[in-house]
């Protein structure tokens, strides 16, 4: 039975453009942005996609996501089928690349690939791109089922984590993984039908298209985020009406779950852009913070407060499920210098803390320069503050507790372990004078 993406492609409009071509077009621009350029693909989203109808843009998404994944070998593939030497950025092994993806893993109908794929090239690569489509399709050619990490990536995580939480990773990869809803209250999470629940205030649904569509959006009554993302909130526990220095909150998961546990939040971000998306995160939700607009490194607050939770900028290479891009964009200098940034934002935060109070400290990343080191080097500069160590009844079941006492989430490696982005979190306390 032919598709609603097949139809699109048979269909030829007015003019003579091929259907669907701007779906492709547009994936091959975001490809583009992300290996060329660097940029992040939600950044480039932003760009190249806006115009387009909600399904095509999903479709542009589905294709660089995949095509990004994928990457090595599809580029294999490619380099086995002709002599000729295709730079990396050539226009004609970007398409072929977005063909491929499509042909071999995304299913998309031979005949809608071949049209859309050819409809971008001019006459000398658009031969190349036919025979090596059909001999793709002839030759019946394959993808492995998990796509191995970049080689760089596998290098470093098999360094500090060990080849099976490599092959956990890998086996993370293969697919977007599943939406994580975080409910204001528990009742609202029991009340909830769809989804399983790994925790109180928790439902996990399978990937279900448009969250404004979904029960409860428009009421407020959740906002999506990783369950691993609740954690560092989740460390302080009942506010009671105390004072929180939410540092780095846009978009605000981390301050929505703060306001709705009762604390008195003021969320600082030195994005006007994210924290206009906070703002109508807590507006939705019918929660209040205080947002201050500005950068961290040149903040001094007028008070201490009980508690300040700092969720630093980072690679992000704990989210490269949700994100394709992030493990082909970092490097290794930019890890340095994202480290070099944390430890500057972690010594600023801790002068904020009321004698006593909580400081959680907590980054989106895989690389423990990171993280651990962060700690460390923090601990190791002030002699004084000491780790609160995580208690099991503080995170979801299954996730383990370091013997140093923070939070250190990693791939899930099919034990108890539940899937989760890979984060860091440790809850410091300040000395008590
Ligand atoms: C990991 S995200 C925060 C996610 C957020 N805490 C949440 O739970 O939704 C990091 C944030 O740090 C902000 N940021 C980066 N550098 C900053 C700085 N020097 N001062 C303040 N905010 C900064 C970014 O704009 C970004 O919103």
């Amino acid at each position: 039975m032919a598709t609603r993406r097949d139809r699109q492609t048979r269909q030829q409009p007015a003019g003579g453009q091929v259907e669907g071509v701007a779906a492709r077009k547009a994936a091959l621009a975001l490809l583009d942005a992300v290996l060329r350029r660097g940029e992040p693909m939600d950044r480039a989203v932003h760009a190249s996609c806006q115009r387009l109808p909600s399904d095509d843009r999903a479709l542009a998404i589905a294709i660089a996501g995949d095509a990004l994944r994928w990457l090595g070998p599809l580029d294999a593939l490619i380099d086995s089928a002709t002599d000729q030497i295709l730079p990396e950025d050539s226009k004609v092994r970007a398409v072929l690349r977005i063909a491929l993806v499509q042909l071999l893993q995304m299913r998309v109908a031979p005949h809608a690939v071949v049209a859309t794929s050819l409809a971008m090239l001019i006459a000398g690569p658009r031969r190349l791109t036919h025979a090596i489509l059909s001999r793709a399709h002839r030759d019946d050619w394959t993808l492995p089922s998990v796509p191995p990490l970049p080689a760089p990536v596998a290098e470093r995580w098999t360094a500090h984590w060990g080849k099976e939480i490599v092959t956990a990773a890998e086996a993370a990869w293969a697919a977007p993984p599943p939406l994580d809803l975080r409910f204001r209250t528990a009742a609202l999470a029991a009340a909830y039908a769809d989804g399983a629940s790994l925790g109180p205030k928790h439902r996990r649904l399978a990937r279900a298209g448009r969250v404004e569509l979904l029960p409860g959006y428009a009421d407020g009554d959740w906002w999506v985020q990783d369950l691993a993302a609740t954690i560092a909130a989740d460390l302080l526990g009942q506010g009671e009406g105390r004072a929180v220095l939410d540092l780095c909150a846009a978009p605000g998961g981390k301050t929505m779950q703060l306001a709705a546990a009762g604390w008195q939040v003021t969320a600082l971000d030195s994005s006007a852009k994210r924290l206009e998306r906070l703002r109508e995160n807590l507006a939705r939700t019918r929660l209040d913070a205080q947002l201050v607009t500005t950068d961290l490194r040149h903040f001094t607050p007028d008070q201490h407060y009980d508690a300040v939770l700092l969720d630093a900028p980072c690679s992000a290479t704990g989210t490269f499920r949700r994100h394709p891009d992030v493990l082909h964009r970092i490097s290794q200098a930019e890890i340095t210098a994202l480290s070099a940034l944390q430890h500057e934002l972690l010594a600023r935060s801790a002068r904020w803390v009321r004698p006593g109070g909580r400081l959680i400290f907590a980054t989106c990343s895989l690389e423990p320069a990171e993280g651990e080191a962060v700690i460390a080097d923090f601990l190791r500069s002030h002699t004084d503050w000491r780790i609160d160590a995580a208690r099991p009844d503080d995170v979801p079941a299954g996730v383990a507790i370091a013997p140093q006492g923070w939070v250190r989430t990693l791939p899930s490696t099919g034990s108890d372990a539940p899937d989760l982005d890979g984060f860091f979190i440790v809850r410091l306390v300040a000395p008590p004078t």
